[in-house]
Parts: C-alpha cells; structure tokens; sequence
C-alpha cells in the first residue's frame, strides 16, 4: 500500500512495519475521526479534502482555502501573497519550523534546525559564493566512482536509475561536506541516503494519527530505531572529523576546507558541538540527497518519454565540452553554457516537482496581510506551486511537456539572464522563493548538470518496449516517481566518453 512508494530497498522491513501500525489504525480509527473535528480553523477560507490544490481555479476564485492533514492543517495561499510575504525573515514566518512540523522533527531529532540556522549560514556563506571550487570537488567524487555505478555495457542494461542517482548525488554532496574520504566510506553514504528515508517513514507513519499519539507511536515505529543507530553510526564518523580538524588547526597544517570544517570554525557556543554537528549533517542529508537525485532521475524518465530532446542536448554537450575542456573551467564557465539542458530541468521540475506545495511557512507571530487578512501566530501556510505552473494562464499549455519553453524566453532582448533553473520568482518555485528560497540550489543544479552531461554524453537510455513514464505517487503534498521504475542504458563507446564532459585534465 501506500508506504511502498517511499522508496526504501528494505521493503520487506516496510510491509513488517506496516502490519505493526495497522494494529493501530484498527484500533484508533474511532479517536482519529473524533479528531478531526477538534480541527478548528482560525482564518476565514474554505476548507478542502485532499489533493484540492490540483485544481488552480478554484484557487484563483478564492485567493486562500484550508487543506486538512491529519496532524494538522495548512492555509494555502494565492501566489499573489507572495510579494509581500517573501521578504519576511524566519522569525516571522519560517521554513525550518514548517519544515520540522512536516518530517515530526520531534521525533525525529530535528530539532536543531529550530535554534541554529548554521546549515543554512554555511551554504548562503561558503558553499554558494565558491560554488565552482565545490562543485569541482564534488565532480571528482562523482568521475571517480562512475564506472562503479553505471554499467560500461556496450549492450542494453537494466538500471535502477534513482538507486544510481542516489548513490551518485550521495557521494557528490559527501565530498562538499565531509570531505574526499568519507565521499568514500561506505558506511557514511549507506547513512546519508538511509537516513532521510526512515526519517520521511516515520514522519509519514506518524501523520497518519492525530498528535497526541506521537509520543505513544513513536516508541513503536522500526524506522525511528533504525534512526537511532544510523545517529550512532554517524556520530562515530563525525567525531573523528571534528578530531582531525581540531588536530590539523592547533598543528597549523592546511585543512581540508569542507564545509563542516567551515562550520567548526564559524560555530557559536554550542554550536560546535558533536551532538549538534552530527544532527546539522544529518538534517543536511534531508535536503540535499533525494530532492537531487530525484530531479536527475525525473531528468531521465522525461528524455525517454521525449527522446527528440536527446540529439540537441547531447550537441550542446559536445559544444561546451569542447571549449572548455578542463574540469576546472567546464565547472567554472561550462556550466551555465548548457542553456537548453537548463531549459529541459526547468520543464522537468515544473512537471514533476518533489513536492506539491512550496514555499512552506509556519507563522511565528500573527501577521495582518494588506488586504486585510489576519494569520494567527502558529498557523501553517503553503504556496500551491505544482498548480501554479499548471495553470494555463501561467505555463500556455500546461500539460504539454515542452523542454525549451525557457530557453526561447531567454531569447527575448533583456531576458538572457532569467528564467533559469536556479532562479525563483513568484511563478517559479521549485527551489521556494524569498529570503529562505533553498540555499542549495546553485550547487544542486551545478551537480545535477555535471551528471546529465556525462552520462546523455556516454550513454543511450530509453524505456523497454511498451514501457511508458513511470507512474506518479502522491503523499500528502510528497511526489515520488515508481520506485520499481527502471530504464535501459547502453554505453555509446570510447568516442563519446571524450564529449562529455569528463575533462581532459585529472583533479
Ligand atoms: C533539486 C534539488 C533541490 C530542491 C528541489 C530543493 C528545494 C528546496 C525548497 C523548495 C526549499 C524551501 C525553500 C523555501 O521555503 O522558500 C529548500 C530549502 C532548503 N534546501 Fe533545498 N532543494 C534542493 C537541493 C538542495 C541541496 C543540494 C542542498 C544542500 C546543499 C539544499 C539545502 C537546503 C536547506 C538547508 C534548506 C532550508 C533553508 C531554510 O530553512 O532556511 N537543498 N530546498
Ligand atoms: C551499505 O549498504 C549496502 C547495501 O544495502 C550493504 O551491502 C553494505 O554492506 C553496506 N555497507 C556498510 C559499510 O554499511
Ligand atoms: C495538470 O493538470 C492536468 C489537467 O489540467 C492534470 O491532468 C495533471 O495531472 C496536472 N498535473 C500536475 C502535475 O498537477
């Protein structure tokens, strides 16, 4: 059932937990019906059941209505909110605490996303502004370990695209954190891509109750103790980082210049600490690893639904490859060259977003909107971004899957420079938008295009025959792709290896 499409390799875990909890949903369904009407709403909307925030128009009609989740409800707002919303810091309206609330962060050991905003410091600070430098790094760990990942078959192979993607996006993300070694240790990235799943398990088995039977169901759930020892797990690992760091700063030998060693000497009282350090690399592995591998998986499922995108992009490929030959200035002015595969991962997030709703914020204190509306402290709002970019009065024809509808945007005079995937705005809000848009995003899409060029470079991909775009699961405001999906690859030879990126020059 519904848990499947979590995506978890450890399925037969996932049916024992499920027939654990169904006990309880036998037993509680009275008291979860009872509390749905202890959900009383603050704000004047209406209210709608699940899924409504499909449906644009009604959006349009009413500027705010209510969506009811178990644990809680959200107001769902009008992106005509968002210019005046945007600029509110996060001890107004907050992404972390939405965030926390969504993932039972409670319960999940959250909970230092809510007093130290480190995590967001050292990507806004550090990773973003030298973007290239980390980004070189992380293409070094990817290049290093790609033939152990993708099959370097001259025949048609079977491949599990998101476990491939995962393990890919795992390492890249390592090396920025942790460093080239763990970017290596098996036992780190079997972690950074474990953890975020049982922590979404159990978040998403807890949503199924009304809160005040978290603490109680918390105690029962296999994938919080599962949590547990990846925490101890991790923290062995971490420790030894922090060790090393220490050892090389007092003996005044050259770091490493990871971003845990940024946060070690940017950290603020407690902040250094092993309890918190290990949490922050923990909560970072929540929203860098699947959120990235599933776009470049999506980025895969849409070029073998839509294959007359694979000759134009592989030319653009060859083209930039071809003036920049070396890793460093591929990473560096490269890049941002690749327009139309830019062009084509705008389209496909547009389409098939991680989530259906984004931004998300919690309100910290009441705020009176200029059109008069009041959002108590404490309430829950969201922006209907999947709905928005199927709107057709946003996206002409909104259904139709069409790569390079940015790219010809950017052709206009004065426009060269917008409509990109990193950037965000009122009608493009993969990565939110505001003040807490995602600080991750310029290096997510610098990783996600290093491996788009390699592997459309060296590699033919299409579907078995018959096979069609796999289908989408919906969970809550959560999108999640077949997990059982899988395409076929074939290596296109020695020629192509040359033309894709890979760089002539070792690093
Ligand atoms: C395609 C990949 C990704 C997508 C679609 C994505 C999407 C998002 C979204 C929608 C938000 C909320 C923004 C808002 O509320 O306005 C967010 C926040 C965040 N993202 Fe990303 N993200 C991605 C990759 C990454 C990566 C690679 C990192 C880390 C290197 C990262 C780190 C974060 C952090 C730390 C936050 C929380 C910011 C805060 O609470 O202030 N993300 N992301
Ligand atoms: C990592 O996970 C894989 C697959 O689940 C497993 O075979 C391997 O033993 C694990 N390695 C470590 C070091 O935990
Ligand atoms: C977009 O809207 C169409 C109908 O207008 C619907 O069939 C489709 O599922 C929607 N897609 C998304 C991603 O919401």
């Amino acid at each position: 059932m519904i848990f499947a499409t979590t995506s978890t390799p450890s399925f037969t875990n996932v049916i024992s937990t499920i027939t654990a909890t169904e006990i309880f949903v036998l037993s509680l369904v009275i008291l979860l019906v009872f509390s749905w009407y202890l959900n009383l709403a603050s704000v004047n909307a209406p209210f709608a059941g699940y899924r409504s925030w499909f449906e644009p128009t009604f959006l349009h009609k009413s500027g705010k209505f209510w969506v009811r989740r178990i644990d809680g409800d959200t107001l769902i707002l009008s992106n005509n909110y968002l210019e005046e919303l945007r600029l509110f810091p996060n001890t107004v309206l907050s992404n972390a605490h939405a965030q926390y609330q969504n993932i039972k962060g409670k319960y999940t050991y959250a909970s230092v996303v809510l007093h130290s905003i480190l995590h967001t410091r050292v990507l806004l600070q550090q990773l973003t502004p030298k973007v290239g430098f980390y980004a070189l790094r992380s293409k070094a760990a990817f290049d290093e370990a790609f033939y152990s990942l993708m099959p370097r078959s001259k025949e048609w192979v079977e491949v599990d695209i998101q476990s491939v993607a995962r393990s890919i996006v795992a390492r890249m993300t390592g090396a920025v954190f942790l460093g080239a070694a763990t970017a290596r240790n098996e036992e780190w990235l079997n972690i950074s891509i474990q953890y975020p799943m049982d922590t979404f398990q159990t978040a998403f088995q807890l949503r199924m109750f009304p809160n005040f039977l978290h603490p109680l169901l918390a105690r029962l759930l296999p994938s919080r103790y599962r949590l547990q020892g990846h925490r101890r797990r991790a923290g062995r690992i971490i420790q030894e980082l922090i060790t090393e760091h220490q050892r090389k700063v007092e003996a005044g030998e050259k770091t490493e210049d990871t971003l845990l060693e940024w946060m070690l000497d940017n950290a603020v009282g407690t902040e250094g600490s092993l309890e918190e350090m290990k949490s922050r690399q923990l909560v970072l592995t929540l929203a860098s690893i699947h959120t990235t591998a599933l776009a470049l998986s999506h980025a895969f499922y849409d070029l073998c639904a839509h294959p007359e995108y694979v000759e134009p992009l592989r030319e653009e490929i060859e083209s930039v490859t071809k003036e920049f030959p070396s890793n460093e200035d591929f990473v560096n002015h490269g890049l941002q060259r690749l327009e139309k595969m830019d062009s084509f991962l705008v389209e496909s997030q547009r389409l098939h977003p991680p989530v259906m709703m984004s931004p998300q914020r919690v309100a910290r204190k009441t705020i009176n909107l200029q059109d008069g509306t009041r959002i108590p402290s404490g309430t829950r709002i969201a922006f209907p971004s999947a709905a928005i970019l199927n709107d057709s009065s946003v996206t002409p024809d909104p259904s139709v899957f069409d790569a390079f509808r940015s790219y010809r945007k950017r052709q206009v005079p004065g426009e060269k420079f917008n409509h990109v995937r990193v950037q965000t705005g009122k009608e493009n809000l993969a990565f939110g938008h505001g003040k807490q848009a995602c600080p991750g995003r310029h290096f997510a899409v610098a990783e996600i295009k290093v491996v788009l060029c390699r592997i459309i470079g060296e590699y033919d991909v299409k579907y078995w025959a018959g096979q069609v775009r796999p289908r989408t699961y919906y969970l809550d405001e959560n999108v999640f792709p077949d997990p059982w999906a899988k395409l076929h690859f074939r290596h296109r030879g020695a020629g192509a290896e040359a033309a894709s990126g890979k760089g002539g020059v070792a690093v």
